[in-house]
């Protein structure tokens, strides 16, 4: 199951009408959470730089969780930010734990949608003033997800809104944020491309032993390219050592397309168009397309385990 993790970035939850009713709906509805309200852990904004680094890692979906100010996070989330999206954790030559985390942001936003359009008094459009964050994300290496958001969010009372429609907003808004996470965390296509993606960064990085592939590989293994086929964990074994001897490992495999439906009994089918570009051992470069028909199973540990694995060049 995935872990979620929710940076909550509101500087005073107590005087919260509406990210309050989110997170409390988020603490209900999902199992496997860890909720970290910054204004409580960190009154004094000094964060705990280990502690926070540590939840991230345990988790496969990050949501940021903040009201909007300014046009940006608040300012004790601007510091989380850059105190634990550190040198060499978020990026840097070993800056790669968070790789592969699905990033959600989920912010309330005061004014009303109209607003945030060119001709609007706000000018630009919600998506467009987030970019600094989304390509935090990318530069960490995560999986950016669209982001949820709502407007008309503030409330003071006789002034702006009413207590009651702010908080029906919010519940709105923590529906969609929910149904978000169920759809990454226990889809199996979102599942599936995941481990694709994993499946080809080990190329990528080509280790010398098959051993990292080994555990996703069935023991029925049947291995089919365009020239030989292959039988089990052994042969899947042989196969890469022919990879090994043909590719260097500065090539590159790139999924340009990935499906999954399922097939018969608990199989799935998954298509996938990889495509290879580098240099090869023998001094040719490659820049060539693959498909990739695979029949997976997903065993009691929610694992991918690879039955049959076809590779033809396209
Ligand atoms: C310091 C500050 C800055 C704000 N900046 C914006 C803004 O840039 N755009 C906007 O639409 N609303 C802005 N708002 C309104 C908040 O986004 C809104 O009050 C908040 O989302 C409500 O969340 P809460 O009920 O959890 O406090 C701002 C509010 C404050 C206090």
């Amino acid at each position: 199951m995935s872990k979620v993790v929710v940076i909550s970035g509101h500087p005073n939850l107590s005087e919260s009408w509406t990210n309050k009713v989110i997170l409390n709906t988020l603490e209900e509805q999902i199992k496997s959470i860890d909720i970290r309200r910054l204004d409580t852990l960190y009154p004094n904004y000094q964060i705990d730089i280990e502690a926070e680094q540590k939840a991230l890692l345990e988790a496969d979906i990050v949501v940021l969780q903040f009201p909007f100010y300014w046009y940006s996070v608040p300012a004790i989330m601007k510091k989380w930010l850059d105190d634990v999206f550190g040198f060499n954790f978020a990026y840097g030559p070993e800056g790669d734990k968070l790789k592969d985390k699905h990033l959600i942001l989920s912010l309330t936003i005061g004014g009303p949608e109209e607003s945030y359009d060119p001709l609007g008094y706000n000018h630009f459009a919600v998506e467009q003033l987030l970019h600094p964050l989304q390509q935090t994300g990318y530069l960490a290496g995560m999986i950016y997800q669209s982001p949820v958001y709502s407007y008309r969010m503030i409330y003071i009372p006789n002034v702006y809104n009413t207590q009651q429609a702010v908080e029906k907003r919010a519940l709105e808004h923590a529906e969609e944020l929910i149904a978000k996470i169920d759809r990454l965390a226990y889809s199996t296509e979102a599942q599936f491309e995941l481990f694709a993606k994993q499946w080809f960064d080990r190329f990528d990085r080509l280790p010398e032993e098959s051993s990292e592939f080994l555990p996703y590989i069935s023991e029925e293994l049947e291995l089919l390219d365009a020239e030989n086929s292959y039988r089990g964990k052994a042969g899947f074994t042989d196969w890469y050592q022919s990879v090994l001897a043909a590719f260097k490992p500065e090539v590159t495999h790139r999924i340009e397309q990935v499906e999954i439906e399922s097939g018969s009994d608990d199989t799935y089918l998954a298509t996938i168009r990889v495509r290879v570009q580098g240099e090869l051992q023998n001094g040719n470069n490659i820049n060539q397309l693959f498909n990739q028909n695979w029949t997976v199973t997903l065993n009691d540990e929610g694992e991918f385990q690879i039955h049959r694995y076809y590779v033809t060049p396209v």
